[in-house]
């Protein structure tokens, strides 16, 4: 067992292959901030650790014992705890069952009893969580148990083996793998180091935690001009202006060049949105179409079958990821272009076309079509991080698959998957595995439905209304066709009304967020994580899919179209309400009931929480005006995050922390450290009570 970083340690069995997660990627392991981490002893004992080789490849068991409880294994949208599961880690982009598929999975789990596991491999891996204990084990207790009767609830009813067991863990196809193992003491810890360890999170720029609109794809320069008009017009915040694939010439498979139908002069489209203060993002995936510029540069390094009539650029390769990059520079970065919607880099097993490359596809890296499949959209986003690393420029960008090690990236998943509680188990889960993931907005079956699918946007990483399938905005009409056919709700203004409440709430609470991002950079403690990972041992958390943190001080419940209430349970210590301010007490479940216009959100007692003055954007220079709510009678200081929003120099050390305190005899104050000359946060006032 060999230590590679402060509470890391890695195990080698065998001989591994040359092309895995830890191979591939380029982040660096953040040891200053590891070792600022507290210690435990290494988290299991390597002899403990069986490994063998099968027909199959490689089979590895860990002990787990009874009272464990699994999570992670990457952006899944079914299930939060794994426990007596099988998962299989393999990426596709319709995760209907809770089979393990996901846009983004992560060979890595973290347990309740405070250490983690990472499986270095690329292949699609099973993990058995204990689903079957070894033959004998159980032997005298299957005896001792009373006789069972013949109903079927008593022949069928799901059993769950008790007792410990193991961990077993399938890699197929290979003659060894690497295992690292992090140490704790508490999942928080584990999930820090395991993201740490990645490179530490990102720091999104500022203007990315405002609200996103993605556009109709059918629309023109024209269209999308009227678009921005209006939201500046009735004072509608956005930010960010996605296009979709109608902005090229080609999109399936992508020319990468502008369409000179709809965007006959682009330079001038991006320079007059730029103007309004509207960073534009554009929707591509990587398939190379003939027509394509980069075509015959990236021939020599794609991979073996074409895709939708293109390329696929073996991304894993030096060669192909400078054309990609310096080809984004460019044409897009340097023109005014803030970002990319990376489609398409997971892959299809469960819709009607097998649209991707097959799994036996080969790539002139030496790679093959799965261990492509599961690393394609990471080096995806590495590809063009590096061109927007080069001009020092930020990006906060849009990606449908994702992996391990993959917390530096300033890239949020989504997915063409809609239910509702499926996108806030999203939100839950993706903490676990150093991941960001967008519930976004798309059309809905009522106004009800919109409003509480935007409340929980806007209390996620990335608040997006993704509007490609209809050109009106949904607060005009929710259903599709109607939308299109200009059939608008007669009371339009109200709906719309309701929508500029809450994205301004989200504009309020950018300088939170943006401070709770730097945490994640840092420390690698996620903005946004499942309760059980703050409260592991409290066992009330360890099923809840439906609630989690947002920063270090928010608690946010979301509600589904049909509901007015619901059950929240509160852990340890007391807790206020974000709206009124009322009392709970924790370590209890309340049965919470919300109108329309309210998303159950609750705040700790003596929080400091800054809320912002709300901007319709967020330009390069803006400066916040800040009213501090002050919950409780003796709060925490509080550091609010600040730098210029838009470079890397923060990684050099310029940026500050603006420390807010308050007592109840002398009120607020404010001190100002750090290495950033300007101010992004201006303290306007202290509210105390509602
Ligand atoms: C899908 C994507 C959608 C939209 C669409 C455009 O693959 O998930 O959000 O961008 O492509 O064709």
């Amino acid at each position: 067992m060999e230590r590679v970083g402060n509470g890391i340690w890695k195990l080698r069995f065998g001989v591994p292959e040359t092309h895995t997660p830890v191979q591939l990627s380029e982040a660096r392991m953040r040891h200053k901030e590891l070792d600022g981490l507290s210690r435990n002893s290494p988290p299991i004992n390597p002899n403990d650790v069986t490994f063998r080789r099968t027909s199959r490849g490689t089979v590895l068991e860990l002990p787990l014992q009874a009272s464990e409880n699994i999570y992670g294994f990457g952006l899944q949208l079914k299930r939060m705890n794994h426990t007596g599961r099988k998962k299989v880690i393999r990426v596709n982009s319709d995760p209907v069952a809770d089979t393990g598929d996901s846009h983004a999975p992560v060979p890595f789990y973290v347990s309740t009893a405070g250490y983690g596991v990472f499986v270095d491999t690329a292949r699609y891996v099973t993990f058995y969580c204990g689903t079957n204990p070894q033959k004998g084990t159980s032997r005298d207790a299957t005896l001792a148990a009373q006789k069972l009767g013949t109903s079927e609830r008593e022949l069928y009813e799901k059993h769950i083996d008790q007792g410990n067991r193991n961990m077993s863990i399938d890699v197929p196809s290979v003659d060894g793998v690497d295992v690292y193992l992090f140490e704790g003491p508490t999942m928080k810890d584990v999930v820090q180091r395991y993201n740490l360890f990645s490179g530490g999170g990102c720091l999104p720029p500022m203007w990315g935690l405002g609200m996103w609109y993605r556009i109709y794809t059918k629309a023109d320069s024209g269209d999308a001009k009227r678009l921005a008009n209006l939201f500046r017009e009735e004072r509608m915040p956005i930010d960010v202006f996605g296009l979709e694939p109608g902005w090229q010439s080609r999109s399936y498979s992508c020319s990468f060049a502008w369409s000179e139908e709809r965007f006959p002069d682009h330079e001038e489209f991006i320079t007059t949105l730029n103007a309004m203060n509207y960073r534009v993002n554009l929707w591509e995936h990587a398939f190379t179409h003939p027509s394509s510029e980069m075509y015959w540069d990236l021939l020599p390094y794609s991979g073996n079958f074409e895709v939708w009539g293109g390329l696929v650029p073996d991304l894993g390769m030096q060669e192909s990821r400078d054309v990609f990059a310096g080809y984004h520079l460019d044409r897009f970065v340097k023109q005014g272009i803030s970002g990319f919607k990376l489609d398409e880099c997971d892959n299809s097993d469960y819709v009607q076309s097998n649209w991707s490359f097959p799994d036996i596809a080969t790539f002139p890296s030496g790679m093959d079509g799965e261990q492509m499949h599961n690393l394609f959209g990471l080096l995806y986003q590495s590809t063009l991080q590096s061109a927007f690393e080069s001009v020092g420029e930020r990006t906060y960008s849009q990606v449908r698959s994702s992996g391990p090690l993959a917390s530096s990236y300033p890239f949020v998943l989504y997915s063409d998957l809609y239910k509702h509680e499926d996108f806030i188990r999203g939100i839950v889960n993706s903490g676990f595995s150093g991941l960001l993931w967008t519930p976004e907005v798309r059309s809905a079956d009522s106004v009800e439905d919109l409003i509480r699918r935007i409340q929980t946007t806007v209390f996620s990483p990335l608040a997006l209304l993704n509007c490609w399938t209809f050109p009106n905005p949904p607060w005009m009409q929710v259903d599709e066709d109607k939308n299109r056919n200009g059939e608008f709700f007669d009371d339009y203004e109200e709906v719309q009304k309701v929508c500029r409440s809450l994205f301004e709430l989200r504009m309020k609470l950018i300088p939170y967020l943006y401070s709770s991002f730097a945490e994640y950079f840092f420390t690698g403690t996620p903005p946004f994580r499942a309760l059980v990972l703050d409260y592991p041992d409290d066992a009330n958390t360890y099923e809840i899919d439906d609630a989690y943190m947002m920063g270090e001080s928010m608690l946010v419940a979301p509600l589904v179209a049909g509901q007015t209430k619901r059950m929240v349970y509160l852990p340890l210590g007391t807790w206020r309400d974000f709206w009124t301010h009322e009392v709970f007490e924790g370590e209890n479940w309340y049965e919470v009931e919300a109108d329309l216009y309210h998303i159950p959100v609750f705040v700790k007692d003596n929080t400091l929480l800054p809320l912002a003055n709300p901007v319709q954007y967020v330009a390069d220079d803006a400066v916040f005006d800040i009213t501090v709510q002050v919950f409780g009678d003796s709060p925490r200081g509080f550091f609010l995050y600040e730098d210029d929003g838009t470079t890397f120099e923060y990684r050099e050390g310029k940026y500050n922390k603006v420390y807010i305190s308050w007592d109840i005899d002398h009120g607020g104050s404010v001190k100002r450290v750090g290495d950033y000359p300007g101010a992004r946060y201006r303290i306007v006032d202290w509210a105390i009570g509602t």
